[in-house]
């Protein structure tokens, strides 16, 4: 509201000090202020205006404060007085804004939807996340892949818009006929069963057949090279076959399983289920919405990239580069591959085929990757080509909008380090699975709600712990600006102080909790009476608490529109903070009248539903009681 009034006073002092505006909205530089004695935001347009026209900007200042005040705009249902003395230095204007507009606008804001109305027409948002492989246990890693992308399709849901969720999961091309074939013949040779068969199987046959299909061609060409001896020559030759040989069988599977031959696909869908039951599993636990339904692995692609290339050469948007294909985007060196010179597709076949069907098919007007910074060459190239073929053109005849693509949006994230600043790695150098890094945060968030409250019943305890372990990974993940790499450290974050997950759930507690002490004094207002109970902001830090609520919905906008949702972490802790001031600040229960009570009492409310929505905005999962 101020910076529409401001826009409209600064053309009415423009015009009347002959100032040309380039702008017909010109920006109002609104920020809010630093200082709370001056004001609570500055309007810091005057400078730049007078510095252009060559004028003293508080003559400019003094034009705006006048026009402010005008009949036509009037500021004063906004703003307490403003006048020549609102003008410091060297033309900011201070605005103080009325004590009964916060009352107002917390009084609106105080609604089931929390101030944020649903989209005229909802978009389709398509969000990528999770992204497990088949034959491998998930890892560490894989948590930011789950638990960011479920944060930002919350935020997303949270706006009202229609989201989709995909996990993109890398269960077809070589590597997968590797194990396939690898378990084929451990079954084949009595060595294993495939009824019994377990992940931690798969894993270690993963490992085994990438190990036996790498040829060390470098080490028979130093042996060569060197004249190291005719049996170190043999050793490696015999390997650099060997490798050769596992490839080609493998080849030979990947061709059964693309023709679905039935024995090779069985044995393709126990590995499936099997990586899948454990993915759920672990998405699950880390109160995280991933489901089956949400999954479209790469094999779901498989059948439609032979046509993707065809079309794409036929309309010249890629071409035959040394027997291979390749679309170039331009602004980007890389040309995109799609197609090797010995017929097969790849990664980014896969990625265009999945930007048509969900533009084309799923209906997304913006599809989002929750993926690895690592990977941020490939979403270039796959948007551009995606872009330039028209798949990502969004169909929407019934709106009458000009044509436009599809936002795609690379929400890339950093690594997860060790306390000694190296990727998280168990002391022995493997990757951390994440069923035990889950299980150790559950069971440390037992250990401190245990400590902290010995006298609650062990199931209570058990419940209120592995939340709190929870929230704390969650938190932790979520809480910084995702690009960075971050260091993990169990200790400092599965703790009740500071910038912590279970710090905020505390809080959230705590403001909950004045509700159980006024009910158990008998003295809780009815929900009519609070809601109909004026809300009066008088103190500094009341006022401080109302500017921060009133952010909310803008900072969850936000927050979604760049794929952040560390910015709603961020307000989350703020919100609690300030809380935390205004309740050692003010009395609430022993308010010294009824009506400063119950406006007090309605602002707790207030706050606690808005950080309570705020976190399970972001998917961290909160509690009643701790
Ligand atoms: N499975 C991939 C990996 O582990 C992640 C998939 C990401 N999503 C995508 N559409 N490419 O790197």
């Amino acid at each position: 509201m101020l910076r529409d009034r401001f826009a409209r006073a600064i053309r009415a002092a423009a015009a009347s000090l002959s100032i040309p505006l380039p702008d017909e909205s010109p920006d109002p530089r609104l920020e809010a202020s630093k200082r709370a004695d001056l004001g609570d935001f500055q309007c810091n347009a005057a400078m730049a205006l007078a510095k252009g026209a060559g004028k003293n900007p508080r003559d400019v200042a003094q034009a705006i404060v006048a026009a402010a005040n005008s009949p036509e705009i009037g500021i004063e249902d906004l703003a307490e007085s403003i006048n020549a003395k609102s003008i410091a230095g060297p033309g900011f204007i201070n605005i103080r804004l009325r004590a009964d507009l916060l009352g107002a606008l917390l009084g609106r804001l105080d609604s089931p939807a929390l101030g944020i109305e649903p989209p005229a027409s909802p978009e389709t948002v398509v969000v990528d996340l999770c992204g497990v492989n088949l034959a491998k246990q998930m890892h560490v890693g894989h948590i930011r892949a789950t638990v960011i992308g479920d944060a930002v399709a919350r935020m997303f849901e949270r706006l009202g818009q229609r989201v989709v969720r995909q996990n993109h999961v890398g269960d077809w091309g070589l590597n997968i006929a590797m194990v396939v074939m690898k378990v084929r013949e451990e079954a084949a040779s009595g060595r294993l069963s495939l009824g019994t068969l377990t992940l931690g199987d798969l894993d270690r046959l993963y490992k085994q057949a990438q190990r036996e299909a790498s040829p060390d061609k470098w080490g028979l060409a130093t042996v060569r090279e060197f004249g190291l001896g005719p049996k170190a020559a043999a050793e490696l030759e015999e390997q650099v076959g060997g490798a050769e040989d596992a490839i080609a069988r493998a080849k030979a599977t990947l061709v059964r399983l693309q023709a679905r031959d039935p024995e090779v696909e069985a044995i393709w869908k126990r590995i499936y289920d099997l990586t899948m039951a454990d993915c759920l599993a672990n998405c699950g636990r880390l109160h995280a919405s991933v489901t089956a339904e949400a999954s479209a692995g790469e094999s779901s692609y498989a059948d439609e990239l032979g046509a993707v290339v065809d079309d794409l050469l036929a309309r010249g948007i890629a071409e035959p580069s040394e027997g291979a294909v390749v679309v170039r985007v331009e602004g980007i060196a890389e040309p995109c591959l799609i197609r090797k010179s010995d017929g097969g597709f790849l990664y980014a076949t896969t990625d265009i085929a999945a930007i048509r069907r969900r533009v084309q098919r799923l209906g997304a007007a913006r599809v989002v990757y929750c993926v690895d910074i690592r990977q941020s060459l490939h979403f270039r190239q796959v948007f551009g080509a995606a872009i330039k073929a028209g798949y990502a053109r969004v169909a929407e005849p019934e709106k009458q909008r000009p044509e436009r693509d599809a936002v795609l949006q690379h929400a890339a994230f950093g690594m997860i380090l060790g306390e000694d600043g190296t990727p998280f790695k168990t002391r022995s150098g493997e990757n951390v699975r994440l069923a035990d890094f889950i299980d150790e945060a559950v069971e440390r968030g037992r250990a401190i709600v245990r400590a902290k409250s010995p006298d609650l019943p062990e199931e209570e305890a058990a419940r209120i712990g592995e939340v709190a372990g929870i929230a704390a990974i969650k938190y932790a993940d979520l809480s910084g600006d995702r690009t960075r790499d971050y260091v993990f450290s169990m200790d400092k974050l599965i703790t009740f102080e500071g910038d912590t997950g279970p710090y905020l759930l505390y809080a959230l507690v705590r403001v909950k909790g004045i509700f159980r002490q006024a009910a158990e004094a008998g003295s809780l207002p009815s929900d009519e009476a609070l809601a109909a109970a004026p809300i009066r902001i008088t103190e500094p830090s009341e006022k401080a608490l109302a500017l921060h609520l009133l952010t909310y919905p803008a900072v969850l906008a936000g927050a979604a529109e760049s794929c952040e949702p560390h910015r709603v972490c961020a307000f989350a802790y703020e919100l609690a903070s300030l809380y935390s001031s205004f309740y050692d600040a003010c009395p609430v229960l022993k308010a010294g009248d009824e009506a400063t009570r119950l406006s007090r009492l309605r602002l707790c409310a207030l706050t606690g539903r808005v950080l309570g929505d705020a976190l399970q905005s972001v998917g961290i999962p909160t509690l009643e009681r701790m």
